[in-house]
């Protein structure tokens, strides 16, 4: 059981598409599919520190900007080298138009 802390609006993440989200000193990836579902990731790649915010959004793929490594961010699981270590997801719920993810 954990904290869910406001992130954005619904509407400030593009359908197909992810935002960087930081909290304290912690980083978080949070997408919207396709077909508006909203999911959260870490916010860095499990390869390297680079922010998948900056990545690319191909269906329920993220790709990582730095190596192309790519991850499902509805399961954070490791998709394509060279990432091998799956990414941590969060919940998301939305209430009022808002998007909240839940942090320990
Ligand atoms: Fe993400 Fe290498 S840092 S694939």
């Amino acid at each position: 059981i954990g904290n869910w802390i406001e992130v954005c609006e619904m509407d400030d993440i593009d359908e197909e598409d992810v935002i960087r989200f930081d909290y304290g000193d912690r980083t978080f990836a949070v997408y919207r599919s396709a077909d508006s579902e909203y999911y959260a990731t870490d916010g860095y790649c499990t390869h390297g520190k680079f922010h998948l915010a900056n990545g690319l959004v191909m269906g329920n793929m993220i790709e990582c900007p730095k190596h192309n490594g790519r991850f499902d961010y509805t399961s954070g699981a490791a998709k394509r080298a060279p990432v091998c270590v799956a990414l941590k997801t969060y919940q998301v719920k939305i209430e009022n138009d808002k998007v909240y993810i839940q942090i320990e």
